[in-house]
């Protein structure tokens, strides 16, 4: 049986398949169901640095297989009550991975401090939320942002911090070489792309915020896009996010040059087994395909003669 293991940003897995920031609740509790199910490890919801209700509700149109549409509005406890979620789901043993956000480099290195004694084994920037005011893309849109946060971060902290890059910019290569620049021990591409849907009887955005952001099937082809293009601009490690239902989806990403992918939507639609079963289907196809660990096969595709 194929190896599964895998070592991203100095942190080991036991399998590629991470549970993407923000989809599976927020307590601890949830965490550690998706650890039982089988993830490699668990991203937090992303922490600020005060409590945040979100937006209200309508919060998330879903799509037929394609996709869905999200805007939360960036809802969470905040740094000072999260501790105790992260220490339940430590309980459980699962690897964690602290998400963060915040709205300027030294916020950023204030929060990622107090995550990281929360015991993580890494962080994950929030530079690419599409649409919380002055978060997300608003602060991590430019290299210069980008390069400054990351280092500002690194700076304060011990453990491997990874750079969420958003897609919905011209050079999102240019972003992951940014933070590669910063010091980021990874990046991971992509968030949701800023996408819109109209209720044409209500003649108003669906969502109440009414930008969001889109995930899922629909974007699969963007995050390989991105992931290729990252992959051959930066040393270190890419973790491939979007789209991401199949074990063949996430084969398509480490061929693209992702060392370990993200799981969201598909967990959202069909529960967090999802996770196990992606791990079991990936480790038949690469004994299907001759590979006898997933770091063989990371980036192969690039490897192709063109025609
Ligand atoms: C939210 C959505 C995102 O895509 C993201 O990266 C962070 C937060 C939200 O609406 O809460």
């Amino acid at each position: 049986m194929a190896d599964l293991g895998v070592r991203i940003a100095g942190v080991p897995l036991r399998n590629p398949f991470l549970l993407a920031s923000g989809i599976w609740g927020e307590s601890g509790e949830s965490l550690g169901g998706a650890w039982s199910a089988g993830a490699g490890g668990v991203i937090t919801k992303s922490i600020g640095p005060s409590p945040r209700l979100g937006y209200p509700n309508p919060t998330v149109e879903t799509y037929e297989r394609w996709g869905m549409l999200n805007a939360m509005g960036l809802p969470n406890p905040g740094i000072d009550e999260y501790p105790r979620e992260i220490e339940a789901a430590h309980a459980t043993g699962a690897t964690i991975i602290g998400s963060v956000f915040a709205g300027d480099a030294a916020e950023f290195a204030r929060i990622a401090a107090r995550m990281e004694a929360t015991g993580v084994a890494a962080l994950e920037l929030n530079l690419s939320c599409p649409h919380a005011e002055g978060f997300g893309t608003e602060v991590g849109s430019t290299p210069e942002d980008v390069e400054q946060i990351v280092r500002a971060v690194v700076a304060a902290v011990k453990i491997p911090v990874i750079a969420k890059i958003t897609p919905n910019t011209a050079d999102p290569a240019g972003l992951a070489v940014a933070a590669e620049r910063g010091g980021a021990a990874a990046v991971s591409a992509i968030n949701t792309l800023r996408a819109l849907a109209i209720d044409v009887r209500l003649r108003r955005p669906v969502l109440s915020h009414g930008l969001g952001g889109l995930s899922g099937a629909a974007i699969k082809p963007v995050g390989l896009a991105c992931v290729w293009q990252i992959f051959e601009k930066v040393s270190i490690p890419v973790i491939g996010v979007g789209g991401i239902g199949t074990a063949e989806d996430a084969l398509e990403y480490i061929m693209a040059g992702a060392g370990a992918v993200e799981v969201g939507t598909a967990v959202a639609f069909e529960g967090i087994g999802v996770l196990g079963r992606l791990a079991t289907g990936l480790a038949a196809l690469l004994d299907e395909l001759g590979f006898a660990r997933v770091s063989d096969a990371v980036g192969v595709a690039h490897q192709a003669q063109p025609a």
